[in-house]
């Protein structure tokens, strides 16, 4: 049999399990025990690109929104939009004190939470040997004091994508659990948490370490809906949060290409409302098949990621 006909088998199986998985793991209960008017919803990362436009779209249907970044501009026109649902909160989602801060509020203001998003991340866009000033095809050895400040650099996206959740989850999954009867947690994540790609090295490896957190999580508190939505890249400025950003000369650009925000805010919104647990790939097609694709043939994906990437190893 040619091979082209195993890999459509392999693809049709995978759609199907795939479809099984989603009809399986959809629930579609919250509306039962919170109403969109009554949920509250606590949004970590809403001065820009997807948690802000998550932020308006559940203040629309009357939800009561907190929205939260370190940029207080920013929120505060959010909040203008938004109108009386919003409550606007300054805080750095990797400092304690400030997530203890934003726990008491939420406790003083709504008597509790129901929904967590959490869309904060930093990006991170070079190779990793130019982290130590090592450029392609320059076999030389870093010196100790390069590879120490890209192991700094390294530690700024551990802080951003990793601590960030982590602190997230250590302070609310109690409060969800005792104060909401249909709690939830939502996790952007990333394509690159499952899809290998060159220059997105740090990126990814922050990204798949908060995705292997909350999916351990989710079994642990099987009370809570935990989704992890994996999108490819949106549109937007993203890239200008890069951890390494001071490598790179073109960084600013913004990406006008990319899924629509819109699109990737109702899907994450909509996959809480329907109780959908576990990975949401966006697109689906290729990356899903890309992720299982592979373990079966590495070398396929390694060419077809160094060429999306215009990258010469
Ligand atoms: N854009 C893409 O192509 C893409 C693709 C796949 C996945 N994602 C993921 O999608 C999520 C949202 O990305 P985006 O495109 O919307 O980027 P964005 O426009 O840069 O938004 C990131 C948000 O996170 C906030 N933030 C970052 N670090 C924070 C911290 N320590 N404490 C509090 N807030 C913090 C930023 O606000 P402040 O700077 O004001 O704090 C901003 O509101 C990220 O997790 C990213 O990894 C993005």
């Amino acid at each position: 049999m040619p091979s082209s006909t195993y890999l459509a088998g392999a693809v049709t199986v995978l759609a199907a399990v795939f479809a099984l998985r989603r009809i399986l793991n959809t629930k579609n209960y919250r509306f039962g025990l919170v109403q969109p008017t009554e949920e509250r919803v606590l949004i970590l990362g809403a001065s820009s690109g997807l948690g802000r436009t998550l932020a308006k779209q559940y203040a629309a249907r009357g939800a009561k929104v907190c929205a939260v970044a370190r940029r207080s501009e920013p929120l505060a026109e959010l909040a203008q939009e938004c109108g009386d649902g919003c409550l606007p909160f300054v805080a750095d989602l990797t400092d304690v004190a400030d997530m203890e801060k934003l726990r008491e509020l939420l406790l003083r203001q709504w008597g509790g939470l129901d929904t967590l998003h959490i869309c904060a991340g930093v990006s991170a866009v070079q190779p990793v040997m130019a982290l130590a000033g090592i450029k392609s095809g320059n076999e030389e050895d870093p010196d100790a004091g390069s590879v120490r400040s890209a192991t700094e650099i390294a530690g700024r996206a551990v802080q951003g994508n990793f601590f960030g959740p982590l602190t997230a989850a250590l302070m609310f999954i109690p409060m969800l659990k005792r104060t909401s009867p249909s709690p939830a947690i939502l996790l952007v994540s990333s394509v690159a948490a499952i899809v290998p790609a060159p220059t997105r090295g740090l990126y990814a490896a922050t990204k798949a370490a908060s995705l292997l957190l909350f999916q351990s999580l989710a079994i642990e508190h099987p009370e809570i809906a935990f989704t992890c939505v994996l999108p490819a890249t949106i549109e937007g400025n993203f890239r200008s949060s890069a951890v390494d950003a001071h490598l790179s000369q073109k960084i600013d650009e913004t990406n006008k290409k990319g899924l629509k925000l819109e699109y990737v805010a109702s899907r994450c919104a909509d996959a809480v409302d329907e109780g959908l647990r576990g990975n949401i790939v966006l697109p689906w097609m290729p990356y899903a098949i890309a992720h299982h694709l592979y373990y079966i043939l590495p070398s396929f994906i390694e060419k077809q990621a160094r060429k999306k990437y215009n990258f010469t190893a």
